[in-house]
């Protein structure tokens, strides 16, 4: 049957109810992996993969949780089965109503934070990336991670009290209450009532009054202080860039063509100690240029900028020896994420960093060009060149 009755869930309460909680759990995990992951050179990639699974699995939850509840309004709720066990009723409601609201407190935090950062793993689909009206705040950033965090320990809390009230029914009282959730079996007394409606109600929204003011204020330094014990031994440090440019070169007809990148923007941590760290780079493709070709180059056969508005590097930088280094990592550029190490010159003199290095890219690895299969017009090889000067942050 597919909708509900007074003593049965139909098939699409059962099918938004099973979905979402499988993508509850996985994310749960990928989220826990992400957090105890050391972030190093080495686990970039992974990363970046794990959490754009992450986003896409999140932001899935939210779109189904939009339909669960115009669904649910318009549906009858299955009768508690045992409506004279008041506490365990007002109990079990309780939790539905907080895990109602956690099916989007959890995804709009992270979207929030997702949109308010800047360092980068995509959420894999066609749409924007960010809400709007979210500007790009590290303070913001961080408060929505708080919430993100707390609202997924209340999540998970509640999940385990509902797995185990879940179980309990099936175990111990052996009535219907989880086959009438599994199979859509009927279940309890067509006259029983829903008597603790708007107790659990409010008994709901005061766990998410505690949860996300408790994020916003007292749990907040607890939580930061913990992120931060993450990060490796050998404290990194913040640079701010300057100024500098990135610019690139091609073979066009035998000739070689430079054009940059007008807005782009790069974070980057350095140990001088240790001579390692971590770049990440945001690049504005639409901010290309490459003179009298610029609208064919952010056409759809070259950078495609209608689509894929930016370009991402991150990568763990090493030093090779003296100012030699290396940034290994991953850059994804119109939808493609490819492994790439640039090479580069780092000069730390009176607090000033200066960089300037490149590497050569291949335009069919990211599938640009298609249309010219050999190098007659438009040469495989992408130079990148890119200088930087910047300063320790205070
Ligand atoms: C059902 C939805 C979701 C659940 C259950 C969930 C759960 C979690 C958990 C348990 C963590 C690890 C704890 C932490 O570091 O705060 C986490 C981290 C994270 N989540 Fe989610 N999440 C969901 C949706 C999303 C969405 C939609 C986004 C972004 C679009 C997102 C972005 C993130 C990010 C960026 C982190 C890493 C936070 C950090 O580095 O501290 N999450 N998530
Ligand atoms: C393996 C895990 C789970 C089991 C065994 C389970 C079991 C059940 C059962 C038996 C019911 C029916 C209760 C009743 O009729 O009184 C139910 C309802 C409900 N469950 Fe779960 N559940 C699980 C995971 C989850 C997760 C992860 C969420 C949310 C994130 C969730 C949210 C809900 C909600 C909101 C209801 C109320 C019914 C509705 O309006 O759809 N459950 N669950």
């Amino acid at each position: 049957m597919i909708p509900n009755t007074a003593t049965r869930y139909g098939r699409v309460a059962r099918f938004f109810h099973w979905s979402i909680a499988l993508l509850v759990l996985a994310d749960i995990a990928f989220g826990l992996i992400g957090k105890f992951t050391p972030r190093t050179g080495d686990t970039v990639g992974f990363l970046q993969m794990l959490y754009s699974t992450h986003k896409t699995i999140g932001v899935t939850v939210l779109s189904l949780a939009v339909l669960r509840v115009i669904w649910a309004v318009s549906q009858p709720r299955p009768v508690p089965l045992h409506p004279e066990r008041r506490v365990e009723t007002l109990a079990a409601e309780t939790a539905h109503w907080v895990l109602y609201a956690a099916i989007f407190v959890l995804p709009l935090s992270g979207w929030v934070m997702h949109s308010a950062e800047v360092g980068f793993a995509p959420i894999w689909w066609p749409f924007p990336q960010n809400l709007p009206f979210i500007p790009t705040s590290e303070g913001l950033a961080v408060s929505a991670d708080n919430v993100h965090w707390i609202a997924g320990i209340v999540l998970a809390a509640t999940i385990a009290a509902h797995i185990g009230g879940a179980f309990k029914h099936a175990l111990i009282d052996r009535d219907g209450t989880l086959a009438r959730m599994w199979s859509g079996r009927a279940a309890g007394n067509e006259a029983a009532v829903h008597t603790g409606n708007g107790a659990s109600f409010l008994a709901a929204l005061a766990v998410w009054v505690l949860a996300i003011g408790g994020a916003l204020t007292v749990f907040a330094p607890a939580h930061d202080a913990e992120t931060a014990s993450q990060l490796p031994a050998q404290q990194t440090e913040g640079w701010v860039v300057q100024d500098g440019s990135l610019s690139i070169s091609i073979t066009q007809i035998g000739a070689q063509v430079t054009g940059g990148f007008a807005n782009w923007q790069a974070s980057i941590e350095y140990d001088a100690e240790t001579g390692t760290g971590t770049v990440s780079v945001v690049i504005d493709t639409t901010s290309f240029t490459l003179g009298s070709v610029t609208d064919q180059a952010k056409g759809p056969e070259f950078f495609d900028v209608a689509a894929h508005a930016e370009a991402v590097f991150q990568g763990g930088i090493v030093q090779i020896e003296g100012t030699n280094h290396t940034a290994t990592g991953q850059l994804t550029l119109v939808g493609q994420t490819v492994p790439v190490t640039l090479e580069f010159n780092l000069d730390v003199t009176g607090g000033t960093a200066t960089v300037s290095g490149g590497t050569i890219l291949d335009r069919r690895d990211f599938g640009m060009g298609a249309a010219y299969p050999d190098e007659s017009s438009v040469g495989f090889s992408v130079e990148v060149l890119i200088e930087l000067t910047a300063i320790l942050a205070e």
